[in-house]
């Protein structure tokens, strides 16, 4: 077969200069599988990475798993693994899902690795000669039971501004309050259900403070998004800039140099991994790290990450780089989260997606193309919705862009086995399209992938219609004018080609499948300049179908089993973990925690004041008997402080009426009288678990007296 001939290109701009990248997306937590909420970020900085190297620059692309911390520990524990065992299998499915999505990372590394033991003492050490370090005491909560202080996460309590009870240790979901988890009214271990205790420890701070000026400088020039650099400025207002970067043991990290029985705590060295996995991939590959990173390097730095950890990337990040002789981020680009159809994520719905399931139904690239298309350079959220996205991919990519190659490579094959025409009948509309690179390229750099997008579908609609009115359906029935259809045929598949070109950061694979057919080289972005002529073309392979509505739907059926299964398996876990003392508040919390995810819209919602007029009080049962007749219910007699009420509670199943009298209990107290068949009720008891045996009332903590109200 003939190589593919090409006649001199038409004017395009001059090549940029060469420039030496290091691009991240943020560490994945090694304690759960990727979904598409994380895969907003790989694939925006995918993208980006791609279109550097095509714009032939030296781009390396690494990443991690974020191996260390509380979570992680007991989660291995939950599964009777070890934390390594646990990070090496989320290790291996990242990896896979990574893979699949295309995502090019030229290394994956872990933060449980000695690049970055190494990398984290070094830092910490430097940090500490450079008298950043300091030792403060501090009180935290301790779960007696545990043996472990508690990450404010670990513990619900309380709101001490709004009073919303099961409130996380260091904000509250319903006022939006923050505060310290020793603040909490009524705090309760998540890990084991107790009461923790107040304990006193010394603890290592990086004194953020010292590097005020440096943070207001870097915030201040354009290295990161305005409104994240403002929203950091205002943490300047504070007096003591101080940040805690040890744990005490147990504690699964690295353990801090010097120090015995302290660890560095998961967010100190969690960015250090980014740093690890570069020093990883230059050994591996007999690259320069201190060209990267010493102080006034000519190479770039730029972190992908969510708005939610600007914090840590924006001010921590580049003080402790700095305080330790390293250079600081070029950039730190925050983009939003992913909501599914207007709201957040939800395992109930169905929309709480894996890339594993999403892979099991799904092309990656419709994700990547959708994706793109709605990815802007702000932090404003960003929305999969199913209906547009199935509709948008089948239009624009099927319905548009494949279109024109199908269409043409077709005539080429069938009737001129393969060869494309000498010349092309409208130069200069390939010139057009050649020029336009420089808008869409200033898109991508930019990180407005949307503009780029749009720019790109509405040069393939000028390439449809270019064929559409050209009708070579028409000519071809003119044996005469067959020469005619194949100049048309072969200036829409140059058409074609600009516009795959311009789309391979996005569709690396089919647009690897049209290289392929179209006997070319990989593509760089400069070859958008060059016309395609003369030459022989493959056979035309499809390159990508429409969407099936069905396999949308197959994907969400799949998640919301998928949930089900996971949420058998988190009540096991919370069943097994505690002791049965503690199992009616401890079960009661991992399964409000676990289940009610507060983050989706219930279909019948109540507002804070309407839930606040529940109330919900201690009681005694006085009483209890079995009711005549009634399979699952018990008559209690409650004294609830100011007098005594009657009860009927459908716990027969669960409790036999002489283990219930004299103990204690919550009740709805004001839930107005309720006339049922065996009487009235004057209340509700308050338990929880999946029926049958399986009911527990919910136990006051010690120290309840009857009538005492539960915030
Ligand atoms: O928020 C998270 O998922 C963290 N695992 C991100 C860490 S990014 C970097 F700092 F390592
Ligand atoms: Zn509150």
């Amino acid at each position: 077969m003939p190589p593919a001939a090409k006649t001199p290109p038409p004017s395009t701009a001059s090549p940029p200069a060469p420039r030496k990248i290091l691009v991240t997306s943020a560490l994945p937590y090694a304690n759960g599988p990727i979904h598409l909420g994380h895969l907003v970020e790989y694939i925006q900085t995918d993208i980006w990475a791609r279109f550097q190297r095509m714009r032939g620059h030296t781009a390396y692309y690494v990443c991690a798993d974020d191996a260390h911390g509380t979570p992680i520990m007991l989660k291995a524990e939950d599964e009777g693994v070890t934390p390594a065992q646990l990070i090496e299998r989320f290790g291996r499915e990242h990896r896979r899902d990574f893979d699949a999505f295309l995502i090019s990372f030229d290394n994956y590394h872990s933060t449980h690795s000695p690049e970055n033991r190494h990398f984290s003492e070094l830092i910490y050490t430097r940090l500490k000669e450079g008298g950043h370090i300091v030792r403060r005491t501090i009180t935290q909560l301790y779960d007696p039971q545990k043996n472990m202080f508690l990450p404010d996460r670990f513990i619900r309590g309380t709101c001490p501004v709004c009073g919303a009870a099961a409130q996380y240790g260091d904000n509250c979901e319903a006022c939006g309050g923050t505060y310290s988890p020793t603040d909490l009214s009524d705090p309760v271990s998540v890990v084991s259900g107790s009461q923790p205790e107040e304990r006193e420890s010394e603890q290592l701070f990086f004194k953020l403070g010292d590097f005020r000026d440096f943070l207001a400088e870097w915030l201040g020039a354009g290295h990161t998004q305005t409104e994240i650099a403002n929203k950091q400025k205002e943490l300047f207002a504070q007096e003591l800039f101080e940040w805690d970067i040890s744990r005490n043991a147990p504690y699964w990290g690295f353990e801090i140099p010097g120090e015995e029985g302290k660890y560095f705590y998961v967010w100190m060295d969690a960015p250090i991994g980014y740093l690890a996995s570069f020093q990883n991939l230059c050994a591996r590959e007999g690259l320069d790290f201190d060209e990267f990173m010493q102080p006034g390097s000519d190479c770039e730095l730029h972190h992908f990450i969510g708005k939610d950890i600007a914090r840590f990337h924006t001010l921590f990040w580049p003080a402790q780089l700095h305080g330790a002789g390293f250079r600081a981020p070029t950039a730190v680009w925050c983009h939003g989260f992913l909501t599914v159809s207007g709201q957040k994520m939800s395992k109930r719905h169905g929309t709480f997606i894996t890339a594993e399931t999403y892979l099991r139904h799904l092309n990656p690239e419709y994700l990547r193309y959708y994706f793109a298309a709605k990815l802007g350079d702000g932090i404003d959220d960003l929305d999969l919705n199913l209906d547009d996205f199935k509709a948008r991919v089948n239009a624009d990519l099927v319905g548009k862009l494949v279109n024109i190659a199908s269409r043409c490579a077709s005539f080429i094959g069938r009737y001129f086995d393969g060869r494309l025409s000498d010349a092309l009948p409208a130069p200069d509309m390939l010139r057009e399209f050649a020029a336009a690179g420089d808008a869409v390229a200033a898109d991508y750099e930019s990180r407005r992938y949307s503009k780029a997008v749009r720019r790109i579908m509405a040069l393939a609609d000028r390439a449809n219609q270019y064929v559409d009115a050209a009708k070579p359906w028409v000519l071809i029935k003119d044996p005469a004018r067959h020469d005619e259809v194949q100049a048309i045929c072969t200036q829409g598949l140059n058409l074609f080609r600009v516009l795959a070109i311009y789309l391979k950061p996005v569709l690396p694979a089919t647009v690897a499948r049209a290289e392929t057919f179209l006997n070319l080289p990989p593509q760089q972005w400069r070859d958008a300049g060059e016309a395609l002529t003369g030459g022989a073309i493959a056979d035309y392979a499809p390159l990508l179908t429409r969407i099936d509505a069905k396999a949308v739907e197959a994907m969400i059926e799949d998640s919301k089993t998928e949930t089900a299964a996971e949420t058998v398996d988190a009540e096991t876990v919370a069943a097994e973990t505690v002791t049965p003392e503690t199992v009616t508040v401890a079960t009661a919390m991992k399964t409000a925690i676990e289940s009610i995810e507060p983050i989706e819209p219930l279909s019948a919602q109540i507002t804070f004041d309407e839930f606040a007029k529940v109330d919900l009080r201690i009681a005694k049962i006085i009483d209890a008997q079995t009711v005549e007749g009634a399979d699952k219910l018990l008559r209690l007699r409650l004294d609830l402080g100011d007098g005594e009420r009657e009860v009927l509670a459908g716990i027969k199943s669960a409790y036999a009426p002489e283990e219930l009298t004299g103990r204690l209990t919550v009740v709805v107290a004001n839930l107005a009288p309720r006339k049922m068949r065996f009487g009235v009720s004057e209340g509700m008891l308050l338990a929880a678990g999946p029926g049958g045996p399986d009911i527990f009332l919910l136990t006051p903590a010690p120290g309840a007296t009857p009538g005492m109200r539960v915030k």
